[in-house]
């Protein structure tokens, strides 16, 4: 394994559109990703059987967002793809293996994904640490309870990437999960830049909020695909991002996009389970569905003792965790003692509170995950009765975890 060249870029997206069985010339994606990455290839790492490319992986910096708003630099891993005529040959373990031990050396707290499927990455330590949900609202019983009292306008992708960033902004520091956007993935988000996986399509629509003062407080960007039944309107309209600073702009654009003519429904995903939009309305229960509910972002800790005390915790309490770490690089035995002003976390030999695995300790280090039910499922054994209770309301956060950034 080793890292490409540029000039190898066209083969390292052949193999990745063979593995992910994208049936686009590869040609148009070359350009595309030669914008991205300029001349630095040096994350973008494969592998090979002699002189042949049988394996891709890509990581790049980014920061996370932790329960309280601070962030830690985290390697989030993308492009994995293996060849099938090579794949469970360990392939994918001579890559991501020792790119995580570069990346706890680059001084990175956790390794982060979204997982193509569930079963691959929970050997490695990788653990569920948020949820994507996905609505359907229909438009003809979305009666809204109040009515915001800005204004929203339409503007062109243009103007909305002038003001999108600092609004995301504020959504990505209040959200543990969510990640820093790079200006390419706005550009890209736009329809600024075109993109080898949606060639032909139009840039999305784009709507801002701006408060009565004046201030944009949020923006919408959506794509309509026209039909009708019978000549009744049934166009489907779907939301690209929806990102808010206040619970007026919240209101403001979904009422905006339910009261568009000619529509019979929109949908969104990668949400909240804990989405506010049924409070908005006065039949949720006629109105919206949720159509999907999975796994979104995995969290994999590098350096243990920085990912657990960079974090808030909202009470005060002491508890000594055994990690097991399949790959030996972040676990051991590490006392948290937190408290609302702050966290301290440092190896210990004292002993220990409750032992989870790796995999469990990237569930629950975003706040979403709770440790009872995993102890329920055997994946955290209670060393100490009393401290699994102790740990619960520890390890929660009141605001769920949520990465709305696909990478
Ligand atoms: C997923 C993928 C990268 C795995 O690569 P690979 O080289 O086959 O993986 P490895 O041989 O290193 O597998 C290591 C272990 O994980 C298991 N594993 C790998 N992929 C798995 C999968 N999709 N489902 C279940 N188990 C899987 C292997 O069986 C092996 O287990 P073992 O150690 O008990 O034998 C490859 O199958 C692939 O390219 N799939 C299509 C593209 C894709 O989904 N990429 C992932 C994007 S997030």
């Amino acid at each position: 394994m080793r890292a490409i060249a540029p000039d190898e870029l066209p083969t390292w997206l052949g193999v990745n559109s063979v593995a992910f069985h994208q049936n686009r010339p590869v040609d148009s994606a070359v350009a595309y990703h030669r914008e991205r990455l300029g001349a630095d290839t040096s994350r973008c790492l494969a592998a090979f059987d002699g002189q042949r490319m049988v394996g891709t992986y890509e990581s790049f910096a980014a920061d996370l967002t932790l329960p309280g708003g601070a962030c830690v630099p985290a390697s989030a891993v993308t492009a994995v793809a293996v060849l099938p005529t090579h794949h469970r040959r360990g392939v994918l373990t001579g890559m991501l293996t020792p790119d995580l031990r570069a990346a706890t050396e680059r001084g990175e707290a956790a390794s982060i994904l979204l997982a193509s499927e569930y079963p691959i990455y929970g050997r490695f330590g990788f653990g569920p640490a948020t949820e994507a949900v996905a609505y359907r609202l229909e438009t003809a019983h979305a009666d809204f309870v109040d009515a915001a009292p800005g204004r929203v306008e339409l503007v062109e992708p243009q103007q909305l990437r002038e003001i999108a960033p600092a609004i995301f902004e504020s959504v990505r520091r209040s959200y543990p999960g969510q990640i820093s956007r790079r200006p390419f993935n706005w550009d890209t988000r736009l329809g600024l830049r075109a993109t080898p996986w949606r060639p032909d399509d139009p840039p999305p629509r784009c709507a801002v909020y701006t408060s009565p003062n004046g201030q944009p407080e949020g923006y919408l960007t959506y794509d309509v695909h026209r039909e009708s039944v019978n000549r009744n309107p049934g166009a489907s309209l779907h939301v690209e991002e929806l990102a808010t600073s206040s619970p007026a702009a919240y209101l403001g654009l979904w009422r905006y996009a339910a009261e568009i003519d000619l529509l019979s429904e929109i949908t969104v995903n990668m949400r909240l389970a804990a989405e506010p939009l049924a409070w908005l309305l006065t039949n949720p229960r006629r109105a919206l569905q949720q159509t999907m509910r999975t796994d979104f972002l995995w969290v994999r800790p590098l350096d243990t003792a920085r990912l657990l005390q960079t974090r808030s915790y909202a009470v005060e309490e002491r508890v000594v965790l055994e990690v097991d770490d399949p790959l030996g690089i972040s676990g051991g035995r590490f006392s948290l003692e937190a408290a609302p002003t702050g966290a301290c976390c440092q190896t210990t030999s004292a002993a220990a509170d409750l032992s989870l695995s790796m995999l469990a300790l990237g569930a629950i280090s975003l706040g979403g995950v709770s440790l009872q039910t995993l102890h329920a499922a055997g994946r955290i054994r209670e060393e100490r009765p009393g401290s699994l209770l102790r740990a619960e309301r520890l390890f929660h956060w009141s605001t769920a975890p949520w990465c709305s950034t696909f990478f």
